[in-house]
C-alpha cells in the first residue's frame, strides 16, 4: 500500500532477469506560470498523469478558475490552486519537482534589455522561493532565455547554499520532439520510433541535432541535411508566424513538458534507463552549461552520456556554438551577482 511517507518504489528481482517495481506515483508537482499559454495544457497533461499525486498550480492571475477546472477531471491527481506572491511558498511546500513556464510577453516599447529583465527576474524570484521551501525538488525551467535562466536558477540555489547541479535542468526536450516528428515525416517512419539527440543551447545555431546518432539510422544528402537542421533550429520561428501574433509555441511546448516531467518522474521511481536531453551543468565542453542524453536516476542525473561521436558537420556547430553560450551563461551569471 502506498502511505505519504512511502513516495517511491519498491523494487524486488522475480528471477534472475526480471525485476518487479511497485510504484507509489505520489509525486507533488508544481507549475509555476500554470495560467499561460504553456502553463494550462502543461497541467492538463500533468493532471492526466497517474505519476502525479498533487498538482500545484501557481500564477499571478487565474490559477482559482484554472485549478477547479482540473480539479473536475476524473484523474487522482488533487489540484490545488495559488495565485499572486503570498500564497507563492504554500504551493511550493513538499514538491518533488517544480515545472516553471513563467513569463511576460513583449509588450510595445520593451527592448531587447527589457525584455531579458523581466523574465530574468521572474525566474530568479520563483528560484528563490524554491531555493526556501523544496530545494531538493527537481527543476524544470522552461522560461525563456533558457540560455540564461538555467545560469541564473543555479546562482539563485547557491546564495541558499542548496545548488545541486544533478536536479536543475534547462526543458530543451521541444527541440528533440521536433527533430523527431521531422525526421520521421522526411522519412515515412513512425515517430514514436524514431529518436534524435540534440545538444547544445535551446536557441537559434546552437540547437545542434544529432542526426548521425538518429535511432534508427537514417542518411540524408548533404544540402537535405543542411536544411533539416536549419528546420530544426528555426522551428520556434515557423509556429510564430503560423500564429501571426498570437504568441509561440504552447501546445507542442506543454507535450515536450509533460513528456520532460514524466520522465524525471519515472527515473525517480526508480525506472532504468530513461534518458533525456537537458541543458545543464556540464564538464563535456568549456561551456559551464550545455544540453546533451542524460541518463536519469533517484536523484536527477545519474550520468552525463556526453556528446557521443559527431560526424564532421555536427563538430562544426559545436564550435560555433560554444563562443555564442559562453556570452549568454555570463549575462545570467552577471545578472545575479549585480541582484540586490
Ligand atoms: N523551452 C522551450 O522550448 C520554450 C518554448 C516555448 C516557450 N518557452 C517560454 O516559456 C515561457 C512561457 O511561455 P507562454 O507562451 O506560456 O507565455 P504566457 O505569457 O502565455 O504565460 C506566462 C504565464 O506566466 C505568468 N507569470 C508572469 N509572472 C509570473 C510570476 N512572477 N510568477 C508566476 N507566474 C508568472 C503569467 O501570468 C502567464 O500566465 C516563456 O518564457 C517562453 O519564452 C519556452
Ligand atoms: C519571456 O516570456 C514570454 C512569455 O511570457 C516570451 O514571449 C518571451 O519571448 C520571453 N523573453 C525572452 C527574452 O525569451
Ligand atoms: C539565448 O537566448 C536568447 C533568447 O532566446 C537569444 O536571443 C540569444 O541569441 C541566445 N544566445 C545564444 C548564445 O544562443
Amino acid at each position: 500500500r502506498c502511505t505519504s511517507n512511502l513516495k517511491y518504489s519498491l523494487c524486488w528481482k522475480s528471477s534472475k532477469t526480471q525485476k518487479i517495481c511497485w510504484f507509489c506515483n505520489n509525486a507533488k508537482v508544481a507549475v509555476l506560470g500554470a495560467s499561460g499559454g504553456i502553463g494550462q495544457p502543461l497541467s492538463l497533461l500533468l493532471k492526466n498523469s497517474p505519476l502525479v499525486g498533487e498538482l500545484s498550480l501557481f500564477d499571478i492571475a487565474h490559477t482559482p478558475g484554472v485549478a477547479a477546472d482540473l480539479s473536475h477531471i476524473e484523474t487522482r491527481a488533487h489540484v490545488t490552486g495559488y495565485m499572486g506572491p503570498d500564497q507563492l511558498n504554500a504551493a511550493l511546500k513538499g514538491c518533488d519537482v517544480v515545472v516553471i513556464p513563467a513569463g511576460v510577453p513583449r509588450k510595445p516599447g520593451m527592448t531587447r534589455d527589457d525584455l531579458f529583465n523581466t523574465n530574468a527576474t521572474i525566474v530568479a524570484t520563483l528560484a528563490d522561493a524554491v531555493a526556501r521551501n523544496c530545494p531538493e525538488a527537481m527543476i524544470c525551467i522552461i522560461a525563456n532565455p533558457v540560455n540564461s535562466t538555467i545560469p541564473i536558477t543555479s546562482e539563485v540555489m547557491k546564495k541558499y547554499g542548496v545548488y545541486n547541479p544533478n536536479r536543475v535542468f534547462g526543458v530543451t526536450t521541444l527541440d528533440i520532439v521536433r527533430a523527431n516528428a521531422f525526421v520521421a515525416e522526411l522519412k515515412g517512419l513512425d515517430p514514436a520510433r524514431v529518436n534524435v539527440p540534440v545538444i547544445g543551447g535551446h536557441a537559434g545555431k546552437t540547437i545542434i541535432p544529432l542526426i548521425s546518432q538518429a535511432t534508427p539510422k537514417v542518411e540524408f544528402p548533404a544540402d537535405q541535411l543542411s536544411a533539416l537542421t536549419a528546420r530544426i533550429q528555426d522551428a520556434g520561428t515557423e509556429v510564430v508566424k503560423a500564429k501571426a501574433g498570437a504568441g509561440s509555441a504552447t501546445l507542442s511546448m506543454a507535450y515536450a513538458g509533460a513528456r520532460f516531467t514524466f520522465s524525471v518522474l519515472d527515473a525517480m521511481n526508480g525506472k532504468e534507463g530513461v534518458v533525456e536531453c537537458a541543458y545543464v551543468r556540464s564538464e563535456e565542453t568549456e561551456c559551464k552549461y550545455f544540453s546533451t542524453p542524460l541518463l536519469l536516476g533517484k536523484h536527477g542525473i545519474e550520468k552525463n552520456l556526453g556528446l557521443g561521436k559527431l560526424s564532421a558537420f555536427e563538430e562544426n556547430l559545436v564550435a560555433d556554438a560554444i563562443g555564442e553560450l559562453k556570452g549568454s551563461i555570463k549575462k545570467g551569471e552577471d545578472f545575479v551577482a549585480n541582484m540586490k
